[in-house]
């Protein structure tokens, strides 16, 4: 996935064939929860950038998202998105977001194992 994620910020696009959840990570979930992943993944390759892959941040500017509450990851998007929250890097990614796109991404972020856990 690394050469995705580098290129693809680079370019704009995933670079190294279909951007997915690492296999060993997808195995411990339910199919419905491994579709939510692919989905997601999907959506999130523009956060990649920023929040890292797998929603992994490496760097302390950018908050890691994965296996935040579900709740919270929802209500920061629709607060940055209708700019009673503002953040100059953040605020434009949320500004095209639809619903459903903060529905399917908190879902997805929320999901994903966080930094500690193994
Ligand atoms: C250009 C870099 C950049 C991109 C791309 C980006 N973000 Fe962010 N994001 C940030 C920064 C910086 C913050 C911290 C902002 C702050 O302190 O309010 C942040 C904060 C957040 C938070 C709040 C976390 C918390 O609990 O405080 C969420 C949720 C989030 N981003 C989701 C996303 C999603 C989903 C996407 C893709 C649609 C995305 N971000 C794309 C830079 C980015």
């Amino acid at each position: 996935m690394r050469c995705g994620l580098l290129l693809g910020a680079v370019l704009g696009l995933a670079a190294c064939g279909k951007p997915a959840p690492e296999p060993e990570l997808t195995a411990r979930f339910t199919p419905e929860q491994q579709q939510l992943l692919q989905q997601g993944s999907l959506r999130a390759r523009s956060c990649a950038a920023c929040h890292g892959a797998n929603g992994i941040s490496r760097q302390a500017l950018y908050p890691s998202l994965a296996g935040l509450p579900e709740a919270q990851l929802a209500e920061a998007l629709q607060q940055y998105r209708d700019g009673s929250r503002k953040h100059a890097l953040m605020s434009p990614q949320a500004r095209g977001l639809t619903d459903d796109d903060i529905t399917l991404l908190a879902a997805y972020y929320a999901l994903l194992p966080g930094p500690s856990q193994p």
